[in-house]
């Protein structure tokens, strides 16, 4: 049912209290992908405001846990209204975990939501000279269309099915237990 994940990985969907985590993971990426990630060259306080300001929007994030460290992240906003019909997805893995299929078991999760959620039109921002995000949104060319520079995705059965919500459920259903096992050893943690 999903791309085989590297050894010890595993993905789930991100909570408001994994904001610290998703953090310290943006701020772990070397300064090409941090570049790629965000567009350009970005500070260390940039990147703790936009964790502050994302966990305040309304969105999905899958995230990629190895040993119960995230290592890589697919954050899927809707644009515009309530009512939204497109959205924006981006992609952050670790230099050591890319090139692993870590991405493609990511945005194949990030389309499934995608779907569920009746996005019609996916805008991915990437940068012109990102090889290996084109090459990842090619692998799903039966569901995106693209456009140069910027990668613009359009999710094909824009309407969820029975089949697509039920995966979407058992996915979650593991996810949300290691969630809650990961906040609550976090808590117990001696300081
Ligand atoms: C871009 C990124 C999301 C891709 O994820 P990934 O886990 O590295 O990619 P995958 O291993 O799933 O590979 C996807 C495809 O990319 C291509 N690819 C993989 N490694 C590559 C490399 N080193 N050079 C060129 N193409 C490559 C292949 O076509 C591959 O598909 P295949 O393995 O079936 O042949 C990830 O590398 C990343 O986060 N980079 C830094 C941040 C970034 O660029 N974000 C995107 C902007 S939103």
């Amino acid at each position: 049912m999903h791309d085989p994940l590297p050894e010890n990985g595993a993905i789930r969907k991100l909570w408001t209290a994994d904001a610290a985590i998703y953090r310290e993971h943006l701020l772990r990426l070397d300064s090409v992908s941090r570049r790629n990630r965000f567009g350009g060259a970005v500070s260390d306080d940039f990147i703790a405001s936009y964790v502050g300001i994302s966990g305040g929007l309304d969105g999905v994030i899958h995230g990629f846990f190895v040993d119960r460290v995230l290592r890589g992240a697919a954050e899927l906003r809707p644009l515009g209204t309530a009512f939204a019909t497109e959205a924006e997805a981006a992609f952050s893995i670790e230099r050591p975990w890319q090139s692993h299929g870590v991405g493609t078991a990511l945005l194949s999760r990030t389309l499934l939501t995608a779907r569920n959620r009746g996005f019609k039109l996916l805008y991915m921002a990437c940068l012109a000279d990102n090889r290996r995000m084109q090459q990842l949104a090619l692998k799903f060319d039966a569901e995106l269309t693209f456009d140069f520079g910027s990668v613009v995705g359009e999710v094909e059965a824009a309407h969820p099915t029975p089949l697509s919500v039920m995966r979407e459920l058992v996915v979650d259903s593991t996810g949300f237990a290691t969630a809650m096992l990961d906040v609550q050893s976090r808590l117990i943690r001696p300081g």
